[in-house]
């Protein structure tokens, strides 16, 4: 049987953290073998909102694709492309313009959250303005989706509303062209452990509080050491409670084994394990996890040429098949 077609993509922000590792790729990862898989780095939404801070888009666009190869995606098995080398998704995010009402990404929920983090944190555009680009957040990213006819969609919750609007797009082009070429993609919606930073809040590059695929062992020890624990603990004979634990118990349960993770109930619980101590133990979880990702990571950023070679032969079959879409759809709206 024709394996099933899943298209994902991630905005360029430049190196990954663990947040993006244990809530993205882990999942995209376990996909590549049962389905047809496209993921693509997105340097065009990138630009959506930083338009005017181009100088380190390339370099962002590398790094990207470097975690996700370190991490395990393979491109025997999956293509690994970037947005902007498919001019498909171009084209066809201007005939998908067309039949899309204004009010449809008026109402997009994510962008009015977008909107703001430009207008609070100054991470974003310089204006509060909302560019036509902007606006076309959700069509371009159901041209990426559509441009391969994909069956599903891996995303998490903060994505549903950009799908939804796909599903409408989709039906809407079959409704005014009479026809049943686009299929509506599917979510697959991924059960996220959620991450938090080391500060407690939600991990993030812009928040300062996240740990990076791509730290060093010395950079991750010295982050997990400054970690929230438990507020109430002050001395290290003092009963702790994990379960008030924000931070370091939270990791300890995604990332430690089953016993590591009991043991450190137990002691912390009894007041026989310090958190400093505790914490170092982590670290050493959390580095030994990492250490062949980060091993392959180094290699890659050594050889730099690899991943563009990876990137070129990705991109060169996406194209091809994203052609096949764009050609059958030129027939379907008569253009020339
Ligand atoms: N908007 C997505 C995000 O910010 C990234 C994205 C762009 C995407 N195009 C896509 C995800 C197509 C899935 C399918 O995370
Ligand atoms: Fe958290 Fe460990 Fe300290 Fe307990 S001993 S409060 S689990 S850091």
């Amino acid at each position: 049987m024709k394996k099933k077609k899943i298209v994902s993509g991630m905005r360029t922000t430049g190196k990954l953290h663990l947040g993006h590792y244990m809530g993205v790729l882990t999942n995209w990862i376990e996909l590549q073998d049962d389905y047809d898989c496209y993921f693509f780095a997105a340097d065009w939404h990138a630009l959506t909102t930083k338009y005017d801070k181009t100088e380190n888009l390339k370099s962002d666009t590398r790094e990207v694709v470097t975690d996700w190869l370190a991490s395990g995606l393979d491109p025997k098995k999956s293509t690994i492309y970037v947005q902007s080398m498919l001019p498909q998704t171009a084209e066809l995010h201007i005939y998908l313009s067309m039949i899309t009402p204004q009010n449809w990404v008026e109402r997009d929920p994510t962008l009015k959250d977008m909107t703001k983090i430009i207008r609070g944190d100054g991470s974003g555009a310089k204006t509060d303005t909302v560019s036509y680009g902007l606006l076309g957040y959700p069509v371009l990213m159901s041209a990426d989706i559509l441009t391969f006819n994909a069956d599903i969609v891996p995303v998490g919750n903060d994505q549903l509303a950009h799908l939804e609007i796909t599903r409408d797009i989709a039906r809407r082009f079959n409704n005014i062209y009479k026809t049943d070429f686009l299929k509506e993609p599917l979510p697959k919606l991924t059960q996220v452990p959620l991450l938090y930073g080391i500060d407690g809040q939600k991990m993030g590059k812009s928040f300062h509080n996240d740990i990076k695929i791509s730290d060093t062992e010395e950079e991750t020890t010295k982050k997990i050491m400054k970690c929230i624990t438990d507020r109430s603990r002050v001395r290290k004979t003092d009963k702790g409670h994990p379960d008030q634990c924000e931070v370091a118990f939270k990791y300890y349960q995604i990332f430690a084994n089953e016993e590591e993770t009991k043991c450190c109930e137990q002691e912390c619980s009894l007041g026989i394990r310090g958190c400093a101590e505790c914490k170092k133990n982590l670290a050493a979880i959390i580095n030994n996890k990492f250490a062949p990702i980060r091993e392959k990571r180094n290699q890659l950023s050594k050889n730099p040429e690899i991943v563009d070679e990876i990137i070129q032969e990705g991109s060169k079959k996406a194209r091809i098949e994203a052609q096949k879409v764009i050609d059958k759809i030129r027939e379907i709206i008569n253009i020339y």
